[in-house]
């Protein structure tokens, strides 16, 4: 197998060390650096030239109050210098001599050595100067530590006080020839074989009469993965491609909303169960942003007072506070209908892939954070059927022609209808659909009938990726992505 010149020279260094093992920190060749030597010992170990172990080993330093101790002394010295020196110490001078944490140091390590304090204060045993002696020691390692060593018999007094000491490790190999590599001859021409032409060399024409190593096709390569979006993010760039195509807008929307907006606009009322706390989340926050065109609440408020037309409203007292308070968006029907309060003049076909808050418990169908595929159409004859083809133009673009209609219900919508497609046999609860109903496009100012519709992104992507488990889609599992890219 062809060599570079790299793995030449390091095989070269080798064989100067014949039969020895040695680190790979220890290679030094001139004109390469580590980077290079240790990728030239990789490929010589793929190439099996060579064999290479790898070791960690720790170097120890002072940490922070190594540092403190370096400099003042360590509390366990400082409090048996003051006990030899007086003979005995009370707790209450050492504690005032060296402070109550650094004593309470001190008497540990003091225990240690059999010093523990007898009524209230500590007497200096017969061998205290044996003792001393031994964290005289210890003191002086704190000189050593500053450097750094790397024994660790050397530091195990301090071993478990992380903040005197602290451990640094480092990688290494020990690499070794194998049977082949020891074989291998090496002809001194090979060492000065040219592997790449660079400008200087063509400036200075020093390649000129030197070989060229040969490029050799069947070397291995390492399998390289280049970045591909998410595959999440890539079916939303379908879903989008397929609107933009049929002549929608984007429409913008926020994570925070009013539940004016998010709810009473869409006339669902202020006591529907899923505006409660299990449901939704609600927003501590005193900060109140400006409630864009709170005129509207005046006429939703009448929509759920008194009703419009002939129908007659949920017949309570509305409640303006209510209105008022801040969520995490639960749909993204709270951009549709602001975007049609603020763009009213029909025709108009909106849609937004963006994301929603639910307080569900998460399990393998459920999360609490998911995406919608939102949109309407407002439009003089804007209708039922149209909805339907509709529905049935998106999905058969996403590969689903099994559809079903199911008869529904939504506070907002009449009629509603669910959206169901058989897929490998199973069935997919896909979302939901519908027309306004009056009370919602009346109080927007709205005077053509609305198709809408709202529908779940990650259920969609967990039978397209065939996932049992739809949090797997946000696990980031690497197998899974470059599987999964694969297949694209
Ligand atoms: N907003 C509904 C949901 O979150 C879906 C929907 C949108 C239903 C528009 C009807 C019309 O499930």
């Amino acid at each position: 197998m062809d060599l570079s010149p790299g793995e030449i020279r390091v095989l070269a260094f080798l064989k100067r060390n014949q039969n020895r093992t040695i680190k790979e920190s220890e290679i030094k060749i001139d004109g390469m650096n580590t980077r290079e030597i240790s990728s030239s010992v990789s490929w010589l170990e793929a190439k099996g030239y060579l064999t290479t172990i790898r070791e960690t080993s720790s170097t120890w330093k002072l940490g922070p109050e190594g540092v403190k101790y370096l400099e003042e002394g360590l509390p366990e010295f400082r409090a048996i210098k003051i006990m030899i020196d007086q003979g005995s110490v009370s707790m209450k001078d050492l504690s005032a001599k060296i402070g109550q944490d650094e004593m309470k140091i001190a008497l540990a390590q003091l225990a240690k050595f059999g010093i523990r304090p007898s009524s209230g204060s500590l007497a200096a045993p017969a061998n205290s100067a044996e003792i001393l002696s031994k964290i005289e020691n210890r003191q002086s390692l704190l000189v050593k530590l500053k450097d750094g060593l790397s024994d660790s018999s050397a530091i195990s007094d301090f071993r478990g006080r992380e903040n005197v000491i602290q451990e640094f490790k480092s990688y290494d190999r020990t690499v070794k020839l194998t049977e082949m590599g020891l074989k291998l001859q090496l002809e001194n021409a090979q060492e000065d074989l040219l592997g790449e032409v660079t400008s200087e060399m063509l400036l200075s024409r020093s390649w000129q009469g030197k070989d060229f190593r040969k490029y050799d096709l069947n070397a291995p390569v390492e399998k390289t993965y280049t970045t591909y979006m998410h595959p999440l993010t890539s079916l939303i760039q379908k879903i989008r491609k397929i609107f933009l195509e049929m002549g929608f807008t984007e429409m913008p929307g926020h994570y925070i909303e009013y539940t004016g907006w998010n709810m009473d606009a869409l006339f669902i009322p202020q006591d529907h169960p899923a505006r409660e706390m299990q449901d939704t989340f609600y927003l501590k926050s005193d900060a109140k942003p400006e409630f864009e065109h709170p005129e509207i609440l005046k006429s939703v408020a009448r929509a759920h007072e008194k009703g419009v037309k002939s129908y007659r409203g949920w017949g309570y007292k509305f409640n303006m506070e209510e209105a008022h308070r801040l969520v995490l968006r639960t749909h993204t029907t709270v951009s549709t209908i602001r975007s049609l309060y603020e763009n009213p003049e029909p025709p108009v076909a909106v849609f937004s892939v963006e994301r929603v808050f639910r307080h569900e418990s998460v399990d393998w169908k459920h999360l609490a954070e998911l995406h919608q595929v939102e949109g309407a159409v407002y439009a003089k004859d804007a209708n039922l059927s149209t909805l339907k083809g509709l529905m049935r133009h998106f999905y058969h673009e996403l590969g689903f022609d099994d559809l079903d209609f199911i008869p529904s219900y939504y506070p907002y919508t009449e009629p509603s209808m669910d959206v169901v497609a058989t897929f490998n046999g199973k069935e997919i609860e896909l979302g939901g659909s519908g027309i306004f109903r009056p009370e919602v496009t009346i109080p927007a100012g709205l005077k053509y009938p609305v198709m809408a519709w709202g529908l779940g992104l990650e259920r969609l992507a967990m039978f397209l990726y065939d996932l049992k488990d739809i949090r797997d889609i946000y696990n980031s599992d690497i197998e899974w992505l470059r599987h999964f890219q694969a297949k694209m």
